[in-house]
C-alpha cells in the first residue's frame, strides 16, 4: 500500500480526505482528536511544498446544501490545530473555483473544501461525480478510517482516478486495530456495551473466535438476560434477537470464550429516576422496573477477567452513562483498566464514541494504549470486515 511516507508527494495539488465529522455543541467542538489526527499527514505535506486540499463530510446532510451543515466554521480551528497562519476556503465543489484557488495558492498552504455530502453523487459512489472530484489533483491521501467503512466517491471512487496513498492517521488506526488478531496476548478480553444488541450481534459472533472471555453489559445484556429465562421488568429488550443471542452463545462454547452476563445490577423506575434505586441479583428484579447499570457483584467480576487479562478491547458503556448514579460501573471500569494498564505491562484498546466520551469522564485517557477514533468504522473492521476504503488503497495501481 502507498502511503505518505514511501511515496513521493513533491509540489503536487493533494486532496486528503480527512474526517472532521466531529461533535459540535452551541457552534464549539467538544471532541478534537479526528483534527489532531491528520496533523502528522498534513504537516509533512506542507513540507513537502504541496497545495493541500481538506474534503471531508459533516453530518447526513443527504446530498444538499444545508447550511447548518457547512464546513465553513472549521477553517479557524484547523489553522490553530495544525499551527498554521490561515486556511482558505472553497464554498463549493465547482471546477472553476477549485482552479482559481489553485493558481492563486502558494505551495505550502492548505484550503479546506465545503462538505462533500451537500452532493448526491458522494453516497452513491458516482464514477463520473469522483472523476470530477479528482480532475484537478495529483494524488490523493485517504487519512480518514473512521469514514473508511463507507463506499462514498471520495473514498473509493477517486481512487479509480489519482494515485491513492494512506494518512499517518489511517495507518495508525488499521496498525492498532490488526493487533488484537495478528499478536494476540492471551488471555485476552472484549468488553462490549450499548443500548442495542442489535448493532452489535455481528461484532460479538467474530470476537467470540479470538478472545478467551467476552464481558457483556450495557443494555444489550438485557436481551441475553432475557434469553436465559431471567425476569427483566420494564427493561429494554430486543426479543427478536433470542435466536441470535443463543447463537453466539453457543458459538462461545465451542470456541471456549467465557461470556460474561451481569449477575447483579441496578435498577430504577426510569433514567431519570434517581429515588427508586434498587440494586438485586438478576433473579429478582422488580417487574416494575428497569436495569440501568450492572451491579458491585459484577464490578468485581469484571475486575478480576480485567486483573488477568493482557489485552482488553472495550466498546460501549456498561449502564445508561449519561444519566447519574447510572455511570457507576463504566467509570469503575475505565479506572481498573487504567489502574492494571500503570501496573502490568498490557495492551488497552477502546473504541466507539460514547466509549471515548466515558473514557474521558473517568479521566483514564492514560490506561489506554490507542483509543480509535473510529465509531461505525472501528465496529465493522471488529466484525470481519475489510474496509472498503482501505481494500481501495491497497488495489491502487495509479503511479
Ligand atoms: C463517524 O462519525 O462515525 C464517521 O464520520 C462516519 O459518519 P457516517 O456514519 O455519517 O457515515
Amino acid at each position: 500500500m502507498k502511503t505518505v511516507n514511501n511515496y513521493h508527494i513533491k509540489e503536487k495539488n493533494v486532496l486528503l480526505r480527512a474526517d472532521l465529522n466531529v461533535p459540535v455543541v452551541n457552534g464549539f467542538i467538544t471532541e478534537k482528536s479526528r483534527i489532531t489526527s491528520i496533523k502528522s499527514s498534513i504537516h509533512k505535506l506542507i513540507k513537502g511544498k504541496n497545495k493541500i486540499f481538506l474534503l471531508s463530510h459533516f453530518g447526513r446532510p443527504k446530498g444538499k446544501y444545508n447550511k447548518k451543515f457547512s464546513l465553513e466554521f472549521m477553517c479557524s480551528v484547523l489553522a490553530k490545530e495544525f499551527e498554521i497562519e490561515k486556511i482558505h476556503f472553497i464554498k463549493a465543489l465547482n471546477d472553476q473555483y477549485i482552479k482559481e484557488k489553485i493558481q492563486n495558492m502558494s505551495f505550502g498552504e492548505v484550503c479546506l473544501l465545503e462538505n462533500i455530502r451537500f452532493y448526491e453523487g458522494e453516497e452513491k459512489n458516482d464514477m463520473n461525480f469522483a472523476k470530477g472530484l479528482a480532475k484537478n489533483f495529483d494524488v490523493y491521501v485517504n487519512d480518514a478510517f473512521s469514514a473508511s467503512h463507507r463506499q462514498h466517491a471520495s473514498i473509493v471512487g477517486i481512487t479509480y482516478y489519482l494515485p491513492s496513498v494512506a494518512g499517518d492517521s489511517l495507518l495508525d488506526e488499521i496498525n492498532n486495530l490488526e493487533i488484537f488478531f495478528k499478536n494476540p496476548q492471551k488471555p485476552n478480553t472484549a468488553i462490549l456495551g450499548g443500548s442495542k444488541i442489535s448493532t452489535k450481534t455481528e461484532l460479538i459472533y467474530n470476537l467470540t473466535e479470538y478472545f478467551d472471555n467476552i464481558v457483556i453489559g450495557g443494555a444489550m445484556a438485557n436481551t441475553f438476560l432475557f434469553a436465559k429465562g431471567f425476569n427483566i421488568g420494564k427493561s429494554l429488550v430486543e426479543k427478536e434477537f433470542i435466536k441470535t443471542v443463543n447463537k453466539i452463545l453457543k458459538k462461545a462454547i465451542n470456541y471456549n470464550c467465557n461470556i460474561i452476563l451481569p449477575i447483579d445490577v441496578v435498577c430504577s423506575n426510569d433514567l431519570n429516576d434517581s429515588v427508586n434505586i434498587r440494586h438485586s441479583d438478576i433473579d429478582d428484579i422488580l417487574s416494575d422496573q428497569m436495569i440501568l447499570d450492572i451491579g458491585n457483584k459484577t464490578i468485581q467480576i469484571i475486575t478480576k477477567t480485567i486483573f488477568s487479562s493482557n489485552m482488553i478491547l472495550w466498546n460501549g458503556p456498561l449502564g445508561a452513562f449519561e444519566y447519574k448514579p447510572f455511570n457507576y460501573s463504566t467509570i469503575e471500569i475505565a479506572n481498573t483498566i487504567k489502574e492494571n494498564a500503570k501496573l502490568r505491562n498490557i495492551i488497552t484498546l477502546a473504541g466507539g464514541g460514547d466509549t471515548i466520551s466515558a473514557i474521558k469522564m473517568a479521566k483514564s485517557e492514560e490506561g489506554f494504549l490507542y483509543i480509535s477514533k473510529a465509531g461505525g468504522a472501528f465496529l465493522e473492521w471488529l466484525e470481519g470486515n475489510e474496509s472498503p476504503g482501505v481494500k481501495a488503497l491497497k488495489e491502487n495501481k495509479i503511479s
